[in-house]
Protein backbone atom coordinates (compact mmCIF):
# COMPACT_ATOMS: atom_id res chain seq x y z
CA UNK A 1 0.00 0.00 0.00
CA UNK A 2 1.34 3.50 -0.68
CA UNK A 3 1.95 6.04 1.66
CA UNK A 4 -0.34 8.42 -0.21
CA UNK A 5 -0.34 12.12 1.51
CA UNK A 6 -3.26 13.07 -0.89
CA UNK A 7 -6.93 12.03 -1.90
CA UNK A 8 -9.29 10.43 0.56
CA UNK A 9 -6.40 9.21 2.57
CA UNK A 10 -4.80 12.25 3.48
CA UNK A 11 -4.84 13.83 6.60
CA UNK A 12 -5.21 10.54 8.19
CA UNK A 13 -4.60 9.93 12.00
CA UNK A 14 -3.63 6.55 12.71
CA UNK A 15 -2.82 4.88 15.82
CA UNK A 16 0.20 2.73 15.03
CA UNK A 17 -0.40 1.11 11.61
CA UNK A 18 -1.10 3.80 9.44
CA UNK A 19 -1.39 0.78 6.62
CA UNK A 20 -4.60 -0.30 8.50
CA UNK A 21 -6.15 2.95 8.72
CA UNK A 22 -5.82 3.71 4.43
CA UNK A 23 -7.16 0.04 4.24
CA UNK A 24 -10.21 0.75 6.45
CA UNK A 25 -11.19 4.24 5.12
CA UNK A 26 -10.68 3.52 1.24
CA UNK A 27 -12.88 -0.07 2.02
CA UNK A 28 -15.52 2.52 3.87
CA UNK A 29 -14.77 5.08 0.48
CA UNK A 30 -15.02 1.98 -1.45
CA UNK A 31 -18.88 1.74 -0.22
CA UNK A 32 -20.26 5.12 -2.74
CA UNK A 33 -19.53 2.99 -5.60
CA UNK A 34 -16.16 4.65 -6.16
CA UNK A 35 -12.95 2.67 -8.24
CA UNK A 36 -10.35 2.47 -6.50
CA UNK A 37 -8.70 4.28 -9.51
CA UNK A 38 -11.10 7.53 -8.46
CA UNK A 39 -9.85 7.22 -4.70
CA UNK A 40 -6.58 7.70 -5.79
CA UNK A 41 -7.27 11.21 -7.38
CA UNK A 42 -6.54 14.63 -5.29
CA UNK A 43 -10.16 15.33 -3.70
CA UNK A 44 -11.57 18.41 -4.18
CA UNK A 45 -14.35 19.31 -1.34
CA UNK A 46 -16.74 21.34 -2.36
CA UNK A 47 -18.61 23.49 0.55
CA UNK A 48 -22.19 22.89 -0.39
CA UNK A 49 -24.84 25.06 0.77
CA UNK A 50 -28.30 24.51 -0.65
CA UNK A 51 -31.25 25.06 1.69
CA UNK A 52 -34.95 24.50 1.54
CA UNK A 53 -34.27 28.09 3.82
CA UNK A 54 -32.11 29.88 1.38
CA UNK A 55 -34.18 30.94 -1.68
CA UNK A 56 -30.96 32.44 -3.73
CA UNK A 57 -29.27 29.09 -3.59
CA UNK A 58 -32.01 27.58 -5.61
CA UNK A 59 -29.85 26.67 -8.58
CA UNK A 60 -26.91 25.09 -6.34
CA UNK A 61 -27.49 21.56 -7.63
CA UNK A 62 -27.07 22.03 -10.94
CA UNK A 63 -23.84 24.16 -10.43
CA UNK A 64 -22.30 21.41 -8.45
CA UNK A 65 -23.01 19.35 -11.65
CA UNK A 66 -21.17 21.60 -13.07
CA UNK A 67 -18.09 21.90 -10.59
CA UNK A 68 -17.48 18.32 -10.41
CA UNK A 69 -17.92 18.34 -14.42
CA UNK A 70 -14.50 20.34 -14.09
CA UNK A 71 -12.74 18.78 -11.41
CA UNK A 72 -13.36 14.82 -12.72
CA UNK A 73 -12.17 16.51 -16.18
CA UNK A 74 -8.88 17.73 -14.49
CA UNK A 75 -8.45 14.38 -13.09
CA UNK A 76 -9.59 15.11 -9.39
CA UNK A 77 -12.34 13.48 -7.71
CA UNK A 78 -14.72 15.92 -6.32
CA UNK A 79 -16.62 15.21 -3.19
CA UNK A 80 -19.32 17.45 -1.37
CA UNK A 81 -20.14 18.40 1.68
CA UNK A 82 -22.84 20.37 3.19
CA UNK A 83 -22.31 22.91 5.69
CA UNK A 84 -25.12 25.41 7.31
CA UNK A 85 -26.62 28.26 4.87
CA UNK A 86 -27.81 30.95 6.25
CA UNK A 87 -30.68 32.41 3.74
CA UNK A 88 -30.86 36.25 4.82
CA UNK A 89 -34.56 36.98 5.38
CA UNK A 90 -35.00 33.69 7.23
CA UNK A 91 -32.85 33.97 9.82
CA UNK A 92 -33.73 35.82 13.61
CA UNK A 93 -33.07 37.26 15.21
CA UNK A 94 -30.65 38.26 12.32
CA UNK A 95 -28.37 36.30 10.06
CA UNK A 96 -25.28 38.16 11.16
CA UNK A 97 -25.58 36.41 13.97
CA UNK A 98 -25.02 33.02 12.33
CA UNK A 99 -22.07 33.84 9.83
CA UNK A 100 -19.59 33.31 12.40
CA UNK A 101 -21.29 29.99 13.38
CA UNK A 102 -20.92 29.39 9.54
CA UNK A 103 -17.53 30.28 9.17
CA UNK A 104 -16.85 27.91 11.92
CA UNK A 105 -18.29 25.12 10.57
CA UNK A 106 -16.56 25.68 6.94
CA UNK A 107 -13.12 26.24 8.79
CA UNK A 108 -13.74 23.13 11.05
CA UNK A 109 -14.98 20.71 7.59
CA UNK A 110 -12.16 21.82 5.21
CA UNK A 111 -9.68 21.01 8.15
CA UNK A 112 -10.79 17.89 9.34
CA UNK A 113 -11.87 16.32 6.22
CA UNK A 114 -9.60 14.61 3.47
CA UNK A 115 -9.41 17.54 0.63
CA UNK A 116 -6.52 18.19 -0.83
CA UNK A 117 -8.21 21.94 -2.01
CA UNK A 118 -12.26 23.13 -1.84
CA UNK A 119 -14.19 25.36 -3.96
CA UNK A 120 -16.64 27.21 -1.86
CA UNK A 121 -19.90 27.75 -3.10
CA UNK A 122 -21.44 30.81 -1.71
CA UNK A 123 -23.61 33.85 -2.16
CA UNK A 124 -26.56 35.26 -0.39
CA UNK A 125 -25.15 37.99 1.92
CA UNK A 126 -23.78 36.24 4.79
CA UNK A 127 -22.48 32.61 3.09
CA UNK A 128 -19.37 34.42 1.12
CA UNK A 129 -17.80 36.18 4.08
CA UNK A 130 -18.57 33.39 6.65
CA UNK A 131 -16.54 31.05 3.88
CA UNK A 132 -14.12 33.66 3.30
CA UNK A 133 -13.54 33.81 6.91
CA UNK A 134 -13.39 29.75 7.79
CA UNK A 135 -11.20 29.48 4.29
CA UNK A 136 -8.67 31.87 5.58
CA UNK A 137 -8.42 30.11 8.93
CA UNK A 138 -8.23 26.88 7.43
CA UNK A 139 -5.55 28.29 4.98
CA UNK A 140 -5.85 24.79 2.64
CA UNK A 141 -5.62 25.46 -0.77
CA UNK A 142 -9.45 27.17 -1.50
CA UNK A 143 -11.43 29.14 -4.26
CA UNK A 144 -14.73 30.15 -4.25
CA UNK A 145 -17.43 29.97 -7.08
CA UNK A 146 -20.06 32.85 -6.28
CA UNK A 147 -24.22 31.80 -6.85
CA UNK A 148 -24.53 34.99 -8.89
CA UNK A 149 -27.28 37.43 -8.77
CA UNK A 150 -31.06 37.20 -10.37
CA UNK A 151 -32.45 38.63 -13.14
CA UNK A 152 -34.85 41.57 -13.10
CA UNK A 153 -38.80 41.47 -13.00
CA UNK A 154 -41.43 44.05 -14.03
CA UNK A 155 -44.60 45.56 -12.74
CA UNK A 156 -46.56 47.94 -14.87
CA UNK A 157 -43.58 48.31 -17.53
CA UNK A 158 -41.47 49.19 -14.89
CA UNK A 159 -37.84 47.17 -14.21
CA UNK A 160 -37.82 45.35 -10.63
CA UNK A 161 -35.09 44.06 -8.66
CA UNK A 162 -34.96 42.81 -5.20
CA UNK A 163 -35.12 44.44 -2.48
CA UNK A 164 -34.50 48.06 -3.30
CA UNK A 165 -37.65 47.94 -5.37
CA UNK A 166 -39.00 46.45 -2.32
CA UNK A 167 -38.35 49.37 0.26
CA UNK A 168 -39.24 51.99 -2.62
CA UNK A 169 -43.26 50.52 -3.43
CA UNK A 170 -43.00 49.86 0.65
CA UNK A 171 -42.19 53.42 1.14
CA UNK A 172 -45.35 54.45 -1.26
CA UNK A 173 -47.74 51.79 0.05
CA UNK A 174 -47.02 53.26 3.92
CA UNK A 175 -47.66 56.80 2.22
CA UNK A 176 -51.01 55.76 1.39
CA UNK A 177 -50.29 56.13 -2.47
CA UNK A 178 -50.71 52.67 -3.80
CA UNK A 179 -53.32 50.13 -2.10
CA UNK A 180 -53.11 46.60 -0.79
CA UNK A 181 -53.97 45.20 -3.65
CA UNK A 182 -51.39 46.65 -5.76
CA UNK A 183 -48.93 45.84 -2.96
CA UNK A 184 -49.60 42.33 -3.22
CA UNK A 185 -48.82 42.27 -6.87
CA UNK A 186 -45.55 43.73 -6.49
CA UNK A 187 -44.59 41.26 -3.73
CA UNK A 188 -45.12 38.52 -6.58
CA UNK A 189 -42.83 40.22 -8.94
CA UNK A 190 -40.02 41.30 -6.74
CA UNK A 191 -37.51 37.88 -6.36
CA UNK A 192 -38.62 36.02 -9.51
CA UNK A 193 -35.14 34.18 -10.73
CA UNK A 194 -32.79 32.16 -8.27
CA UNK A 195 -29.91 33.93 -7.40
CA UNK A 196 -28.82 36.75 -4.76
CA UNK A 197 -30.49 40.29 -4.67
CA UNK A 198 -30.62 41.85 -8.10
CA UNK A 199 -28.80 45.18 -7.01
CA UNK A 200 -25.40 46.22 -5.47
CA UNK A 201 -26.64 44.76 -1.76
CA UNK A 202 -24.32 42.75 0.31
CA UNK A 203 -24.56 39.83 -1.84
CA UNK A 204 -23.45 41.57 -4.29
CA UNK A 205 -20.73 43.71 -2.88
CA UNK A 206 -19.27 40.52 -1.22
CA UNK A 207 -19.30 38.42 -4.81
CA UNK A 208 -16.78 41.96 -6.09
CA UNK A 209 -14.94 42.00 -2.97
CA UNK A 210 -14.46 38.04 -3.43
CA UNK A 211 -12.86 39.10 -7.07
CA UNK A 212 -11.16 42.25 -5.99
CA UNK A 213 -9.00 40.18 -3.24
CA UNK A 214 -8.11 37.34 -6.22
CA UNK A 215 -10.42 34.44 -4.55
CA UNK A 216 -12.56 33.99 -7.57
CA UNK A 217 -11.90 33.27 -10.91
CA UNK A 218 -11.71 36.73 -12.59
CA UNK A 219 -14.88 37.93 -14.40
CA UNK A 220 -16.96 35.66 -12.47
CA UNK A 221 -18.46 37.94 -9.40
CA UNK A 222 -21.63 38.90 -10.97
CA UNK A 223 -22.78 36.67 -14.13
CA UNK A 224 -26.62 36.20 -13.30
CA UNK A 225 -27.08 33.06 -11.51
CA UNK A 226 -29.63 31.95 -14.57
CA UNK A 227 -27.26 32.72 -16.91
CA UNK A 228 -25.05 29.55 -18.98
CA UNK A 229 -22.05 31.65 -18.32
CA UNK A 230 -22.59 30.72 -14.94
CA UNK A 231 -22.56 27.00 -15.46
CA UNK A 232 -19.02 27.42 -17.83
CA UNK A 233 -17.91 29.60 -14.35
CA UNK A 234 -18.78 26.51 -12.22
CA UNK A 235 -17.11 24.26 -14.17
CA UNK A 236 -13.83 26.47 -14.83
CA UNK A 237 -13.60 27.29 -10.96
CA UNK A 238 -13.64 22.93 -10.60
CA UNK A 239 -10.95 22.84 -12.65
CA UNK A 240 -9.02 25.35 -11.21
CA UNK A 241 -9.39 24.07 -8.19
CA UNK A 242 -7.62 21.05 -9.14
CA UNK A 243 -4.84 22.87 -10.45
CA UNK A 244 -4.20 24.59 -7.03
CA UNK A 245 -3.67 21.40 -5.82
CA UNK A 246 -0.39 20.74 -7.99
CA UNK A 247 0.50 24.63 -7.78
CA UNK A 248 -0.88 25.23 -4.00
CA UNK A 249 -1.83 29.01 -3.21
CA UNK A 250 -2.97 29.26 0.62
CA UNK A 251 -6.21 31.87 0.76
CA UNK A 252 -3.48 33.86 3.68
CA UNK A 253 -1.28 34.48 0.02
CA UNK A 254 -4.08 35.87 -1.21
CA UNK A 255 -6.05 37.94 1.37
CA UNK A 256 -2.77 40.46 2.47
CA UNK A 257 -2.68 43.65 3.70
CA UNK A 258 -2.38 45.19 0.09
CA UNK A 259 -5.03 42.92 -1.52
CA UNK A 260 -7.93 43.63 1.49
CA UNK A 261 -6.92 47.50 0.69
CA UNK A 262 -7.94 46.98 -2.65
CA UNK A 263 -10.81 45.66 -1.70
CA UNK A 264 -11.73 48.65 0.02
CA UNK A 265 -10.93 50.45 -3.04
CA UNK A 266 -13.30 48.59 -5.01
CA UNK A 267 -16.13 48.87 -2.53
CA UNK A 268 -15.58 52.44 -2.22
CA UNK A 269 -15.88 52.75 -6.14
CA UNK A 270 -18.71 50.40 -6.01
CA UNK A 271 -20.43 52.73 -3.32
CA UNK A 272 -21.37 49.11 -1.99
CA UNK A 273 -23.19 47.48 1.07
CA UNK A 274 -22.04 49.22 4.40
CA UNK A 275 -22.26 45.73 5.28
CA UNK A 276 -18.75 44.73 3.71
CA UNK A 277 -17.01 46.95 5.96
CA UNK A 278 -17.90 44.70 8.69
CA UNK A 279 -17.27 41.61 6.83
CA UNK A 280 -14.16 42.86 5.37
CA UNK A 281 -12.95 43.61 8.59
CA UNK A 282 -13.63 39.80 9.73
CA UNK A 283 -11.95 38.08 6.51
CA UNK A 284 -8.87 40.28 6.80
CA UNK A 285 -8.70 39.36 10.82
CA UNK A 286 -8.29 35.71 9.81
CA UNK A 287 -5.30 36.65 8.28
CA UNK A 288 -3.83 39.04 10.57
CA UNK A 289 -4.61 42.23 8.55
CA UNK A 290 -6.53 45.14 10.57
CA UNK A 291 -8.26 47.34 9.08
CA UNK A 292 -8.00 51.11 10.03
CA UNK A 293 -10.65 53.40 9.51
CA UNK A 294 -8.68 56.47 9.05
CA UNK A 295 -7.07 54.54 6.30
CA UNK A 296 -10.66 53.65 4.82
CA UNK A 297 -11.25 57.50 5.05
CA UNK A 298 -8.19 58.28 3.40
CA UNK A 299 -8.53 55.71 0.42
CA UNK A 300 -12.69 57.30 0.54
CA UNK A 301 -11.01 60.74 -0.29
CA UNK A 302 -9.08 59.70 -3.52
CA UNK A 303 -11.54 56.95 -4.89
CA UNK A 304 -14.28 57.73 -7.03
CA UNK A 305 -17.61 55.93 -7.55
CA UNK A 306 -17.71 54.51 -10.75
CA UNK A 307 -20.50 51.86 -10.83
CA UNK A 308 -24.52 53.50 -11.45
CA UNK A 309 -26.39 50.55 -9.55
CA UNK A 310 -28.98 50.47 -7.34
CA UNK A 311 -29.55 51.21 -4.69
CA UNK A 312 -27.71 53.94 -5.24
CA UNK A 313 -28.07 54.60 -8.98
CA UNK A 314 -30.28 53.00 -11.93
CA UNK A 315 -28.69 49.96 -12.80
CA UNK A 316 -29.44 45.90 -11.60
CA UNK A 317 -26.54 43.48 -11.56
CA UNK A 318 -27.50 42.36 -15.05
CA UNK A 319 -26.68 45.21 -16.37
CA UNK A 320 -23.63 45.65 -14.22
CA UNK A 321 -22.09 42.43 -15.54
CA UNK A 322 -23.48 43.01 -19.49
CA UNK A 323 -21.62 46.35 -18.84
CA UNK A 324 -17.94 44.73 -17.68
CA UNK A 325 -18.59 43.70 -14.49
CA UNK A 326 -15.21 43.51 -12.02
CA UNK A 327 -12.70 43.59 -15.21
CA UNK A 328 -13.76 46.83 -16.29
CA UNK A 329 -14.08 48.10 -12.86
CA UNK A 330 -10.54 46.71 -11.76
CA UNK A 331 -8.87 48.40 -14.90
CA UNK A 332 -10.63 51.80 -13.96
CA UNK A 333 -8.76 51.45 -10.87
CA UNK A 334 -5.73 50.45 -11.76
CA UNK A 335 -3.32 53.76 -11.46
CA UNK A 336 -4.48 53.45 -7.75
CA UNK A 337 -4.55 49.67 -6.78
CA UNK A 338 -1.66 47.31 -5.14
CA UNK A 339 -0.96 45.25 -8.81
CA UNK A 340 1.39 42.66 -7.45
CA UNK A 341 -0.75 41.10 -5.00
CA UNK A 342 -1.40 37.24 -5.80
CA UNK A 343 -4.66 35.69 -7.39
CA UNK A 344 -6.39 32.15 -7.12
CA UNK A 345 -5.14 31.68 -10.97
CA UNK A 346 -1.58 31.91 -10.35
CA UNK A 347 -1.58 35.02 -11.62
CA UNK A 348 -1.18 38.78 -10.21
CA UNK A 349 -3.33 40.67 -10.40
CA UNK A 350 -1.30 43.48 -13.00
CA UNK A 351 -0.91 40.15 -14.96
CA UNK A 352 -4.42 39.60 -14.71
CA UNK A 353 -5.51 43.26 -15.82
CA UNK A 354 -3.16 43.08 -18.74
CA UNK A 355 -4.78 40.59 -20.32
CA UNK A 356 -7.81 41.91 -20.90
CA UNK A 357 -6.70 45.67 -21.10
CA UNK A 358 -8.68 46.36 -24.42
CA UNK A 359 -12.33 44.84 -23.14
CA UNK A 360 -15.48 47.00 -24.09
CA UNK A 361 -17.42 49.07 -21.36
CA UNK A 362 -20.66 50.32 -21.00
CA UNK A 363 -20.07 53.54 -19.68
CA UNK A 364 -23.82 54.53 -18.40
CA UNK A 365 -23.31 51.35 -15.74
CA UNK A 366 -19.42 52.15 -15.77
CA UNK A 367 -17.93 55.15 -15.62
CA UNK A 368 -14.70 55.95 -16.03
CA UNK A 369 -12.21 57.51 -13.84
CA UNK A 370 -12.32 60.87 -15.65
CA UNK A 371 -15.60 61.67 -15.86
CA UNK A 372 -17.03 59.45 -12.05
CA UNK A 373 -20.50 59.34 -10.70
CA UNK A 374 -19.13 60.46 -7.94
CA UNK A 375 -15.33 61.89 -7.39
CA UNK A 376 -14.88 60.41 -3.77
CA UNK A 377 -15.76 57.22 -2.07
CA UNK A 378 -19.20 56.26 -1.25
CA UNK A 379 -18.77 55.22 2.17
CA UNK A 380 -16.97 57.24 5.33
CA UNK A 381 -16.36 56.57 8.94
CA UNK A 382 -17.08 59.30 11.34
CA UNK A 383 -15.89 59.73 14.38
CA UNK A 384 -16.51 61.74 17.80
CA UNK A 385 -17.91 62.12 21.38
CA UNK A 386 -20.82 60.14 20.15
CA UNK A 387 -18.67 57.13 18.00
CA UNK A 388 -15.50 57.49 19.63
CA UNK A 389 -14.12 53.91 17.51
CA UNK A 390 -15.97 54.72 14.47
CA UNK A 391 -19.68 54.84 12.98
CA UNK A 392 -20.54 54.42 8.72
CA UNK A 393 -22.07 56.60 6.81
CA UNK A 394 -22.85 55.73 3.33
CA UNK A 395 -22.62 59.05 1.78
CA UNK A 396 -23.60 57.89 -2.03
CA UNK A 397 -26.89 57.11 -0.46
CA UNK A 398 -27.89 59.87 1.71
CA UNK A 399 -29.31 63.43 1.21
CA UNK A 400 -26.27 65.59 0.86
CA UNK A 401 -28.47 68.57 2.41
CA UNK A 402 -28.63 66.90 5.82
CA UNK A 403 -24.41 66.42 5.99
CA UNK A 404 -23.55 69.28 7.85
CA UNK A 405 -26.23 69.65 10.35
CA UNK A 406 -27.26 69.62 14.40
CA UNK A 407 -30.33 68.65 15.60
CA UNK A 408 -32.55 67.61 18.49
CA UNK A 409 -32.25 63.77 19.43
CA UNK A 410 -35.54 61.33 19.02
CA UNK A 411 -34.62 58.54 21.15
CA UNK A 412 -35.70 55.12 20.65
CA UNK A 413 -34.45 52.58 23.25
CA UNK A 414 -34.81 49.47 21.92
CA UNK A 415 -36.26 47.55 18.76
CA UNK A 416 -39.21 46.98 20.84
CA UNK A 417 -39.77 50.46 21.49
CA UNK A 418 -39.03 51.59 18.15
CA UNK A 419 -41.79 49.68 16.75
CA UNK A 420 -44.23 50.47 19.85
CA UNK A 421 -43.75 54.55 19.21
CA UNK A 422 -42.73 54.90 15.01
CA UNK A 423 -46.20 55.50 13.51
CA UNK A 424 -48.32 56.74 16.78
CA UNK A 425 -49.80 60.29 15.74
CA UNK A 426 -48.73 61.75 19.56
CA UNK A 427 -44.81 61.05 18.74
CA UNK A 428 -43.01 64.50 19.50
CA UNK A 429 -40.59 64.69 16.38
CA UNK A 430 -40.16 66.24 13.10
CA UNK A 431 -38.21 66.36 9.42
CA UNK A 432 -34.84 68.10 11.44
CA UNK A 433 -34.99 65.67 14.12
CA UNK A 434 -32.44 63.18 14.19
CA UNK A 435 -33.52 59.88 15.27
CA UNK A 436 -31.68 57.86 17.35
CA UNK A 437 -31.68 53.84 17.62
CA UNK A 438 -30.17 52.10 21.31
CA UNK A 439 -29.25 48.86 21.87
CA UNK A 440 -29.50 47.51 18.20
CA UNK A 441 -25.59 46.81 18.04
CA UNK A 442 -23.67 43.52 18.40
CA UNK A 443 -23.70 43.07 21.87
CA UNK A 444 -27.30 43.69 21.93
CA UNK A 445 -29.49 40.72 22.38
CA UNK A 446 -31.03 41.50 18.89
CA UNK A 447 -27.87 40.87 17.63
CA UNK A 448 -27.39 43.92 15.10
CA UNK A 449 -30.25 43.58 12.74
CA UNK A 450 -30.72 45.46 9.70
CA UNK A 451 -32.80 48.25 11.63
CA UNK A 452 -30.86 51.47 10.95
CA UNK A 453 -32.90 52.22 8.43
CA UNK A 454 -35.22 53.47 11.03
CA UNK A 455 -38.59 53.87 8.62
CA UNK A 456 -39.58 57.78 8.19
CA UNK A 457 -42.01 58.34 11.12
CA UNK A 458 -45.75 57.80 9.09
CA UNK A 459 -47.18 61.55 9.26
CA UNK A 460 -44.07 62.53 8.16
CA UNK A 461 -43.75 60.25 5.20
CA UNK A 462 -47.55 61.23 4.51
CA UNK A 463 -46.54 64.86 4.35
CA UNK A 464 -43.40 63.99 2.20
CA UNK A 465 -40.61 63.59 4.09
CA UNK A 466 -38.37 60.97 2.81
CA UNK A 467 -35.17 61.51 4.12
CA UNK A 468 -33.71 62.31 7.74
CA UNK A 469 -30.62 61.62 9.87
CA UNK A 470 -30.93 58.54 11.61
CA UNK A 471 -28.50 57.13 14.21
CA UNK A 472 -27.88 53.30 15.16
CA UNK A 473 -25.30 50.85 16.58
CA UNK A 474 -27.41 48.68 13.95
CA UNK A 475 -26.68 47.84 10.14
CA UNK A 476 -28.75 48.94 7.12
CA UNK A 477 -29.20 46.58 4.33
CA UNK A 478 -26.73 47.15 1.89
CA UNK A 479 -30.05 47.36 -0.44
CA UNK A 480 -31.24 50.67 1.46
CA UNK A 481 -30.74 54.47 1.19
CA UNK A 482 -30.60 57.48 3.38
CA UNK A 483 -28.99 59.57 5.78
CA UNK A 484 -28.38 56.89 8.06
CA UNK A 485 -25.00 57.19 10.46
CA UNK A 486 -24.21 53.28 11.21
CA UNK A 487 -21.94 51.00 13.24
CA UNK A 488 -22.00 53.56 16.10
CA UNK A 489 -19.04 52.30 17.99
CA UNK A 490 -18.31 50.63 20.92
CA UNK A 491 -22.55 50.12 20.77
CA UNK A 492 -25.21 50.92 23.27
CA UNK A 493 -25.52 47.45 24.98
CA UNK A 494 -22.09 47.82 25.50
CA UNK A 495 -22.43 50.74 27.06
CA UNK A 496 -20.99 53.06 24.79
CA UNK A 497 -21.52 57.25 24.75
CA UNK A 498 -24.95 56.21 22.45
CA UNK A 499 -26.46 54.57 25.19
CA UNK A 500 -26.46 57.84 26.74
CA UNK A 501 -28.45 59.95 24.45
CA UNK A 502 -31.98 61.66 25.74
CA UNK A 503 -34.38 62.88 23.65
CA UNK A 504 -33.80 66.36 23.41
CA UNK A 505 -30.09 66.55 23.31
CA UNK A 506 -28.05 67.99 20.42
CA UNK A 507 -26.40 66.37 18.06
CA UNK A 508 -23.92 67.99 15.12
CA UNK A 509 -22.99 65.69 12.12
CA UNK A 510 -20.72 67.06 9.68
CA UNK A 511 -20.02 65.14 6.90
CA UNK A 512 -17.37 67.55 5.45
CA UNK A 513 -15.31 66.74 9.02
CA UNK A 514 -16.11 63.18 9.45
CA UNK A 515 -17.69 64.03 12.87
CA UNK A 516 -20.35 63.23 14.91
CA UNK A 517 -20.54 64.93 18.56
CA UNK A 518 -23.03 64.40 21.32
CA UNK A 519 -23.32 67.92 22.36
CA UNK A 520 -24.11 67.49 26.36
CA UNK A 521 -21.74 68.19 28.97
CA UNK A 522 -19.47 65.52 30.87
CA UNK A 523 -20.77 65.95 34.18
CA UNK A 524 -24.45 65.25 32.76
CA UNK A 525 -22.57 62.18 30.48
CA UNK A 526 -21.16 61.06 33.72
CA UNK A 527 -24.18 61.43 35.89
CA UNK A 528 -26.22 59.53 33.16
CA UNK A 529 -23.82 56.56 33.18
CA UNK A 530 -24.12 55.54 36.88
CA UNK A 531 -28.05 55.73 36.23
CA UNK A 532 -27.49 53.36 33.36
CA UNK A 533 -26.97 50.66 35.46
CA UNK A 534 -26.43 46.75 34.53
CA UNK A 535 -26.26 45.87 30.92
CA UNK A 536 -29.21 43.13 29.74
CA UNK A 537 -28.59 39.44 31.37
CA UNK A 538 -25.86 36.93 29.09
CA UNK A 539 -27.45 34.07 27.64
CA UNK A 540 -27.03 30.79 30.07
CA UNK A 541 -26.05 27.97 27.58
CA UNK A 542 -25.95 27.22 23.97
CA UNK A 543 -24.48 29.79 20.83
CA UNK A 544 -25.97 32.80 22.40
CA UNK A 545 -23.47 32.85 25.51
CA UNK A 546 -20.71 32.15 23.52
CA UNK A 547 -22.18 34.29 21.15
CA UNK A 548 -22.56 36.78 23.53
CA UNK A 549 -18.91 36.44 25.24
CA UNK A 550 -16.89 36.46 22.33
CA UNK A 551 -18.57 38.66 19.94
CA UNK A 552 -16.35 41.85 19.14
CA UNK A 553 -17.56 45.32 18.12
CA UNK A 554 -18.16 46.17 14.56
CA UNK A 555 -14.26 47.68 14.04
CA UNK A 556 -13.42 44.22 14.69
CA UNK A 557 -15.75 43.28 12.25
CA UNK A 558 -18.36 41.29 14.43
CA UNK A 559 -15.80 38.34 14.90
CA UNK A 560 -15.61 36.36 17.69
CA UNK A 561 -12.08 37.13 20.08
CA UNK A 562 -11.24 33.59 19.53
CA UNK A 563 -11.52 33.40 15.94
CA UNK A 564 -9.30 36.10 14.90
CA UNK A 565 -5.74 35.67 13.60
CA UNK A 566 -3.58 34.97 16.32
CA UNK A 567 -1.27 37.07 15.21
CA UNK A 568 -3.80 40.15 15.89
CA UNK A 569 -3.78 41.72 19.74
CA UNK A 570 -6.18 40.60 22.21
CA UNK A 571 -8.72 43.37 21.86
CA UNK A 572 -9.60 42.55 25.57
CA UNK A 573 -13.37 42.56 24.80
CA UNK A 574 -14.32 38.60 25.22
CA UNK A 575 -15.62 38.22 28.66
CA UNK A 576 -15.03 34.34 28.81
FE1 LIG B 1 -30.02 36.40 -0.41
FE2 LIG B 1 -30.59 39.15 -0.76
S1 LIG B 1 -31.72 37.58 0.30
S2 LIG B 1 -28.89 37.99 -1.36
MG1 LIG C 1 -29.09 42.14 2.35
Amino acid sequence: MTDQTHGVAGGLTNYGDRDFSIYLRRSFAQSMGYSLDMLKRPVVGIAYTPSGFNNCHRHFPEMLEAVKRGVIAAGGLPLEFPTISLGEVFLSPTSLRYRNLMSMDTEEMISAQPMDSVVLMGGCDKTVPAQLMGAVSANKPAIQLIGGPMMTSRHKGERLGACTDCRRFWAQYRAGKIDAEEIQTVEGRLATTAGTCAVMGTASTMACLAEALGMILPGTAAIPAVHADRLRAAEATGIAAVRLIGAPIRPKQIVTKDSVENAMRVLLALGGSTNAIIHLTAIAGRAGVEIDLDRFNALSDETPVLVDLKPTGQHYMEDFHAAGGMGAVLRELRPLLNLDVMTITGETLRQRLDADAESWVDRSVIASREEPLEPVGGLVALFGSLAPRGAILKRSAADKSLFEREGRAVVFSSLADLAARIDDPALDVNADDFMVLQNAGPHSASGMPEAGYLPIPKKLAAAGVKDMVRISDARMSGTAFGTIVLHVTPDAASGGPLALVRNGDRIRLSVRDRRIELLVDEAELSRRRRELGRHQETPRRGYGRLYANQVLDADGGCDFAFLRSEDLPDRGEATE
